[in-house]
């Protein structure tokens, strides 16, 4: 049997509690690094020149035009997905406003000076908010990449001003694929660009048999 003088043991008593107290250290900093854990924030980018003049309809559907029969030309595209804060909160009553190019390259804006033609039924703009759960979702067409000088051509995109109650976000949307989006000085200004590229996927029966499913998340620092 071992003898341990009470020095022995005091010592090896504040050795085990040492040993105890660094694992608590441990585990408090890795539960604060969890709660501290960020997502990523969607990269800013330029509002660019065709930002609606008028007043954005209050329409998740995008195919068609209020008081016309027709429907938009070109790919039916449902866009969803959910603005978050840095946390991963939902950003609950955030507005979105999105505006893009019809399925010719073509604004409905008068400074646009793309011979491409305008589509009667494609106005091209809407203002969205979120639900509880910081969903949003609206219908469109797949836009066209089009001509922005004489040696750029943007490749397809969506543009989105999300305003929260503490931040403001003006961004663009783009897919995967797209044969333009290498050359892109605006989506290679981002400094991860796959935060703003989203891959086109078959419907599920909730949808229409031909149109495409997207799904883009926007993250907030505060929300
Ligand atoms: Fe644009």
């Amino acid at each position: 049997m071992a003898i341990y003088s009470i020095d022995d043991l005091s010592r090896r008593e504040i050795l085990r509690m040492s040993a105890v107290l660094a694992a608590s250290a441990a585990s408090l900093s890795i539960a604060s690094v969890a709660s501290a854990a960020t997502l990523p924030r969607t990269p800013g980018q330029i509002l660019g020149p065709f930002y609606p003049l008028k007043e954005l309809p209050r329409n998740a559907d995008l195919t068609s035009v209020p008081g016309r029969s027709g429907r938009a030309a070109g790919q039916i595209l449902n866009v969803m997905g959910r603005v978050l804060n840095v946390s991963g909160e939902p950003v609950r009553g955030a507005t979105l406003e999105v505006w893009q190019a019809n399925s010719y390259g073509r604004y409905t804006h008068p400074s646009d000076t793309n011979p491409a033609p305008l589509d009667p039924n494609f106005d091209g703009c809407a203002v969205l908010m979120t639900d509880l759960q910081g969903h949003y979702r609206f219908k469109t067409i797949k836009p066209a990449a089009y001509p922005a000088g004489a040696n750029l051509i943007r490749p397809a995109h969506i543009h989105f001003q999300v305003s929260g109650r503490n931040d403001r976000l003006v961004t663009q949307m783009y897919f995967e694929g797209d044969p333009h989006n290498d050359k892109d000085p605006f989506l290679n200004s981002a400094a991860r660009k796959e935060l703003l590229t989203t891959q086109l996927r078959d419907p599920s029966s909730e949808f229409e048999p031909d149109s495409k499913v997207v799904t883009f998340d926007i993250v907030l620092y505060n929300g």
